[in-house]
């Protein structure tokens, strides 16, 4: 039986994905070039791609003789990846896959850069997702997962429960734990020392409760409260409570760097 399901949309990756680009004290794609480097040449697997917003700052590290390959269960959303790709210089490969299905289309060893930003956790099985994982990165390989920490994004909990009286959603606690409690554990034990977890500490100030509150309406907080209520959640009333915050949002990110021997 499966268990958790999150079916991301592309308006509503597009609003998330804007607000951090446009209002974050930093952006991840300056964090994720520098901890890239000029890796020229290499091959980079991306696990759940979304619509590619990733793309071009893999292109720029890995330059013309690198190869993207990248996958995502959403093909809406694999359509705008491939457009994306459309645009770089760096040959690259889309394509519809679940991440939960194993064996991944790819063999053995074949690349050098694992990267999977804010989808791993989506998973139902850690370790199957993990022992496919590694067994696509050649030896040497470097691994990249990022996601939220456990203590992610309190002020959108606190707005939820000012509207709606829901403190916590089990689905939502479930992931924001799962990089740190079952990945993290999991991949020390297949690779000892060569595994590392930092926290970056991002935040958003949004310029309006408007911003703020089409921000809410666009996560998957907001998608399973409302499947727990028995009146839809008004606009009008959350952007009353988003008056009342700071318009801050904290947006503490796990990076598990990990290197396979
Ligand atoms: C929050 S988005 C992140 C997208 C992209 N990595 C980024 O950071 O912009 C999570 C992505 O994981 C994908 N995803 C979720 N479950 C999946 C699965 N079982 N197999 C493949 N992709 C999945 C979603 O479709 C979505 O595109």
């Amino acid at each position: 039986m499966r268990g958790l399901r999150y079916t991301e949309t592309e308006e509503r990756l597009k609003i998330r994905i804007r607000a951090h680009t446009a209002y974050a004290n930093f952006t991840l794609d300056d964090w994720l070039s520098g901890w890239l480097g000029k890796p020229n040449g290499c091959r980079l697997l991306e696990i759940g791609c979304g619509d590619g917003n990733f793309f071009p700052t893999y292109a720029q590290a890995l330059g013309k003789s690198g190869l993207i390959i990248a996958f995502d269960i959403n093909r809406n959303l694999l359509q705008e990846a491939r457009t994306s790709a459309e645009r770089l210089d760096t040959p690259t490969i889309v394509f519809p896959w679940d991440f939960d299905v194993h064996p991944y289309p790819l063999l053995d060893k074949e690349v050098d850069i694992l990267i999977a930003p804010f989808s791993a956790y989506y998973t139902n099985d850690v370790s199957r997702w993990l022992e496919d994982s590694l067994r696509v990165v050649k030896k040497g390989g470097r691994l990249l997962l990022l996601g939220p920490a456990r203590d992610n994004a309190q002020e959108l909990y606190e707005l939820n429960e000012m509207v709606t009286g829901i403190k916590s959603v089990p689905e939502t606690d479930e992931t924001s734990a799962k990089l740190e409690e079952a990945f993290l554990p999991q991949l020390q034990e297949r690779l000892s020392g060569a595994v590392q977890a930092t926290i970056l500490d991002r935040h958003i100030i949004f310029p309006s409760p408007e911003e703020f509150t089409r921000y809410y309406f666009a996560t998957w907080l907001y998608e399973k409260t409302q499947e727990r209520m028995a009146s839809p959640v008004e606009f009008e009333s959350v952007l009353k409570a988003a008056q009342k915050t700071s318009l801050k949002l904290s947006k503490r990110t796990v990076c598990i760097e990990a290197y396979k021997r």
